[in-house]
């Protein structure tokens, strides 16, 4: 698939505030930081769609961008960040939740996981979570830049092996890299493939 046209359509906090429409939508979660906003800038070739930061924290919002017209992409905040208060957190979670469980047009998320890192209890539970859900869900390793291709093999594997521990069989995975544009066919492929347009 290439991306033709990808507007930025709205932000808020609220699921109920939505695009109201039956378009259906893919959802990208994962740590602060992981990599998220630059991902979706690297799908649709857009430098700077979604606003991204060495920082984490930076996207605070559920963020829909309209792309060919006709399928939602949809940027989320990252969990897992330390300096936000208790009670920020509990209500990131609500909207997040919310957002997940009654958002009827969502056909997947995806859940992005830094390839570097060894499996992260916060990233599995949360895969946990969307599987009790009966959510549909891939896993986007980002920054493989940032590894050889050797390493990028092997932490894949052990990857699959801690995954195989809780799941039956794995999600689909997809390997990326953002600033070297990896793995850019291979995920529109698949929204392509599940998107019954
Ligand atoms: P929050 O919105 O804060 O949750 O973060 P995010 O997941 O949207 O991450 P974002 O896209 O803002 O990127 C975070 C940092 O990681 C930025 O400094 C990016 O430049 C960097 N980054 C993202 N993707 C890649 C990648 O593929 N390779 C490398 N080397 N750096 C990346
Ligand atoms: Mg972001």
């Amino acid at each position: 698939m290439r991306v033709k046209s990808a507007e930025f359509v709205v932000s808020n906090s609220e699921v109920e505030k939505c695009p109201k429409n039956l378009l259906p939508e893919y959802a990208f979660i994962g740590r602060s930081n992981v990599g998220k906003s630059s991902l979706i800038n690297m799908l649709t070739d857009r430098k700077s769609l979604a606003k991204t930061s060495g920082r984490p924290g930076k996207t605070q919002l559920i963020n829909h961008f309209l792309i060919n017209k006709n399928w939602y992409l949809v940027d989320l905040p990252g969990y897992g960040y330390a300096r936000v208060s208790k009670s920020s957190k509990k209500k990131f979670q609500k909207f997040i939740t919310n957002y997940f469980e009654q958002r009827k047009q969502l056909v997947s998320a995806f859940v992005l996981v830094d390839i570097r890192h060894k499996p992260q209890p916060i990233d599995l539970e949360f895969m946990q979570y969307l599987g009790e859900n009966e959510i549909p869900f891939g896993i986007i390793f980002t920054k493989a830049d940032k590894l050889k291709p050797q390493a990028i093999e092997r932490h894949v594997a052990e990857y699959c092996q801690e995954l195989l521990k809780f799941w039956e069989e794995l999600p689909p995975y997809f390997i990326t890299s953002s600033s070297k544009t990896i793995g850019q066919e291979e995920v529109l492929g698949f929204i392509e493939a599940t998107n019954n347009e």
